[in-house]
């Protein structure tokens, strides 16, 4: 097999500076780039009897540039193992970047990468991408480009739509056993469309139609399509750029939307019949899923957002950029829910319980307490006839910080707040979503690990995500109350970090 050599020199120098990060600046189960900068999954997959997880990936700063396919396997998809970076921007076709994409195997046990290879066209000022589709086949460690790339170029877009911007291809086998795959792109007003293109053998792809498109509501371009049959619909994701908020759907920015609906195969088009954002909180963003060999639709984010990158350390940088936990998928009444995945029940030690605990006014309860934790709350009104008017739920929380989620039920919104978390940037810090109790409680389901906390809200019905860079010997919980609250709690340390 051919290296070139950029990806030699990635490869050598990730085993000459890996040594130099230590465990313990990493969050305990949340898979961070081997070093550098890490954006978006790709080539989420389970292949020869583990997963693997490819990620955007700098190497070489905790900045995003030269984009290079980072590489990870995991048994469980909380224990990962970091294999040599697999693509480094080595062509001339993909000299600016190799960009998101996916993976499949091939039906003679090969896999294979189809990913957005970019190069910069025009001069220093009117310089201008030219996104491709490519291909590279492996063996779940080397990865070969293929001679044939691009496999999809301008030549195979339809009249207006833009080649600058036409990326993130998701494959995926037919029953027949012919191959799809869908792509992002837009209209010269940057106006998203997704299109959707056949191949009989994986490497010579056909344009079929335009899959689905932004009727303006969406935000702008769309980003990191997927698609994937569930629970007798069809679900397509997709990440839009400048996004409106929508009362307290959709919030300002990069967003994410699932669409659930009808895939109409005669038709080539995805009927859309609801919307609704993935990720209510601050930190989330293209997402990829699998199904695991026993049936279970998984999806893992990257835990970022665009707007606030420069959530950072201020010293020892040597990573940027964490996926979320991995969230099992399912469709009730209508909507999307989310669990984070159950074996990370088989992480859990140290319970400590209290039923129907009476907070009003501040509240700590002897060990409660941790940064790599799970914990569990319902919480309802003392006096079913009278609501209460606030309760809050601090954590990682020392004398000087603290991260909160704020409950105010008569307005039914449930705030994230990690203001006071330590950042020293001026950007988005909160966000409200609206949550009505259920049977009269709201239930709070919080994975926190080192530097992030992920809310499931009354049985994963919502989920709100923020990165957090508190010092982590913040590991304090403490509850606050306006009015007479109770509450069931049960926490675990996870790990046995704590
Ligand atoms: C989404 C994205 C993709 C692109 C990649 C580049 O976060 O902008 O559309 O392929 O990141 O790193």
């Amino acid at each position: 097999m051919k290296i070139n050599e950029k990806l030699i020199f990635a490869r050598a120098y990730e085993q000459a500076v890996s040594p130099t990060i230590p465990r313990e600046i990493r969050p305990v189960f949340h898979l961070t780039p081997w070093m550098g900068w890490m954006n978006d999954p790709n080539g989420f997959s389970y292949y020869h009897g583990q997963y693997h997880l490819f990620y955007q990936y700098n190497p070489y700063d905790v900045e995003w540039d030269a984009m290079h396919w980072g590489h990870a396997v995991s048994h469980d998809l909380l224990h990962w193992t970091y294999l040599p970076c697999a693509m480094a921007p080595d062509e001339n076709y993909d000299s600016f970047g190799v960009f998101s994409g996916s993976a499949i195997e091939l039906r003679d046990g090969r896999q294979l990468l189809m990913y957005t290879g970019v190069r910069k066209e025009g001069n220093i000022k009117t310089s201008k991408d030219v996104q491709v589709q490519c291909i590279a086949i492996g063996d779940g460690l080397d990865y070969q480009k293929i001679d044939a790339n691009p496999v999809l170029d301008a030549s195979c877009l339809p009249e207006g739509k833009s080649v600058n911007d036409f990326r993130d291809p998701r494959i995926w086998r037919e029953e027949d056993g012919t191959y799809r795959c869908i792509i992002a792109t837009c209209d010269k007003d940057r106006t998203g469309c997704i299109l959707l293109f056949s191949s009989d053998d994986c490497f010579s792809w056909q344009y079929e139609g335009i899959l689905a498109e932004n009727d303006g509501r969406l935000g702008k371009m769309w980003e990191c399509p997927e698609i994937f049959p569930m629970d007798g619909k069809t679900v397509l994701f997709v990440s839009p750029q400048d996004m409106l908020p929508e009362g307290f759907e959709y919030h300002n920015g990069n967003g994410t939307v699932c669409l659930i609906g009808e895939y109409d195969k005669q038709q080539k088009r995805f009927i859309p019949e609801s919307d609704q954002a993935i990720d209510y909180g601050i930190d989330f963003y293209a997402p990829q899923t699998i199904l695991t060999p026993d049936g279970r639709r998984v999806m893992i984010g990257w835990m970022q957002n665009w707007d606030t990158c420069k959530l950072a350390f201020y010293e020892e940088r040597k990573w940027f950029g964490q996926m979320s936990v991995p969230r099992e998928l399912s469709i009730l009444n209508g909507r999307l829910y989310q669990q984070p995945i159950r074996e990370l029940a088989l992480y859990r030690s140290k319970k400590v319980e209290y039923q129907d605990v009476s907070v009003d006014g501040e509240l700590t309860l002897a060990g409660i307490e941790g940064r790599v934790t799970e914990l569990d709350m319902r919480i309802r009104a003392e006096d079913p006839d009278s609501s209460y008017h606030k309760f809050i739920f601090r954590f990682a929380q020392n004398d000087q910080y603290y991260s909160m989620l704020i409950y105010r039920p008569d307005e039914e919104l449930l705030q994230i707040d990690r203001k006071f978390s330590g950042s020293r940037r001026a950007f988005i810090h909160q966000r409200r979503c609206q949550v009505p109790e259920k049977n009269g409680e709201l239930h709070l389901h919080v994975i926190l690990d080192r530097f992030s906390v992920e809310v499931f809200i009354n049985d994963g019905e919502k989920v709100m995500t923020a990165t957090i860079m508190t010092d982590t010997d913040a590991r304090g919980i403490s509850f606050l109350s306006e009015g007479k609250v109770r509450m069931d709690i049960t926490k675990y340390s996870l790990f046995e970090e704590e």
